[in-house]
């Protein structure tokens, strides 16, 4: 819900506002526990048993499943809830920012671009392309996607993003839903106390939310981050001014990131990026992050995790984006074993790195901390699942 933004560019929405993005909320609360649920107990009874007596074996992929549960009228309401739900999320927030977008882009036009107190700065290119990908679909059903702007300096996209992604995590990602951010790097910091970057760079960062906690956790480091959408940074700079961090934004394509002859970075991110890349596109970030890192520098990518750690149930239920939510690369990303990302990029097989991080915001620091030394992939239902006991997958490669 929206009374979860607390920095500067909050905007207030009316009662009746309020009470449907809680509605909203509650409601894929609902879809993505009792009704998963029962979908989940569906298949465990009816469909897989049914599969094994036909085809004399498990099924073997989510496709399998996805094919088998189609015809199930859990699976139809699940989804058809689903989707409107998702619809809804967005325009649960559109009329609280139509009537505040005016002075929203005031505010944020007075924040100077190189610096608002903080020092960070925001550095827009109209020459960079918006990519197919982005401009041709309503990526998650959000209407303009990311780079629509509907005057100068608009934010609305920016707004839409972070007040619609508030309704959408229901509260569990902490109330700069940053917890991905938060827990990945406090993570790193614990597992590899000698890593002290002085450069980090986050790719396709949107509003931020994600880079932030980077710059608090590593606050000797300079951070920067690129995304393609221009109202995404204009909003981005506002808010980490306002959230009092230090980030320097820009808008360029993460495949094609021009920084000069500056020296290389320390640590390359992203989170919940890849997986709206089509695959070339996917190939070309890894090989461009390789070339961004300097030696015995470290990338590292959250995502779901991907069908190679999960069994073919959780693979069909991670899938469903790709069919009804305007994710359309979802599938063919998740497909991609994480390994073979690195070494298309460069990355040497034995460098590569994954882990699984408990949520900062859900689980604390005593959990986070007993799964440093832990070396096991285990996915098990918490893991990228939005539940209150939530787990993180990363991956990426040493260079
Ligand atoms: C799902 S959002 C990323 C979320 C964000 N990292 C976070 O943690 O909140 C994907 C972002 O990638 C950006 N994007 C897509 N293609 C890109 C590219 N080639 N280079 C840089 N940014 C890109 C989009 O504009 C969008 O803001």
């Amino acid at each position: 819900m929206t009374d979860y933004i607390r920095h500067d560019l909050r905007i207030e929405p009316t009662r009746d506002e309020l009470s449907r993005q809680r509605f909203v909320s509650d409601i894929r609360r609902h879809i993505l526990g009792d009704l998963a649920n029962g979908m989940r107990a569906t298949y465990h009874k009816k469909v897989q048993p049914a599969l094994v007596r036909v085809n004399g074996r498990e099924p073997e992929d989510g496709v399998e499943v996805h094919r088998a549960m189609r015809g199930e009228s859990s699976y139809r309401f699940y989804s058809a809830m689903r989707v409107n739900c998702q619809k809804l999320v967005w325009r649960s927030v559109i009329p609280t920012i139509e009537r505040n977008l005016e002075d929203l882009n005031r505010r944020v036009a007075g924040v100077d671009a190189n610096g608002g107190g903080q020092g960070g700065s925001v550095t827009l290119d109209p020459d960079v392309e918006t990519p197919p990908y982005v401009a041709n679909h309503d990526v998650h059903l959000m209407p303009g996607c990311y780079h629509t702007e509907y005057g100068d300096d608009d934010v609305a996209a920016g707004a839409l993003y972070d007040n619609g992604g508030a309704v959408f995590s229901m509260g569990l990602f902490g109330s700069e839903r940053d917890d991905i951010g938060a827990s990945i790097a406090r993570f790193i910091s614990l597992k590899f106390p000698e890593l002290r970057p002085r450069r980090i760079l986050d790719m396709g960062c949107s509003i931020g939310s994600n880079t932030l906690p980077w710059a608090r956790t590593f606050p000797e480091a300079e951070v920067h981050a690129v995304d393609v959408a221009a109202p995404m940074l204009r909003y981005a700079h506002a808010r980490a001014e306002a959230l009092g961090a230090r980030v320097h934004y820009r808008q360029m394509d993460a495949s094609q990131c021009d920084f000069g002859g500056e020296p290389g970075f320390d640590i390359v991110w992203s989170s919940m990026f890849l997986h709206e890349l089509p695959p070339k596109k996917v190939r070309a970030v890894f090989r461009e992050a390789y070339r961004l890192l300097r030696p015995g520098g470290l990338m590292l990518h959250m995502e779901l995790p991907p069908n190679c750690h999960t069994v073919p149930y959780e693979s069909f239920y991670f899938d469903w984006d790709s069919y009804y939510n305007q994710e359309p690369y979802y599938k063919a990303f998740r497909d991609m074993r994480p390994i073979d990302c690195c070494t298309a990029g460069g990355f040497d097989e034995s460098n590569f790195v994954e882990f699984i991080v408990p949520s900062l915001a859900r689980n604390g620091e005593e959990e986070l901390k007993a799964y440093v030394s832990r070396d096991d992939i285990t996915v098990d239902e918490n893991t990228g699942r939005l539940v209150p006991s939530i787990r993180w997958y990363c991956f990426g490669a040493w260079k």
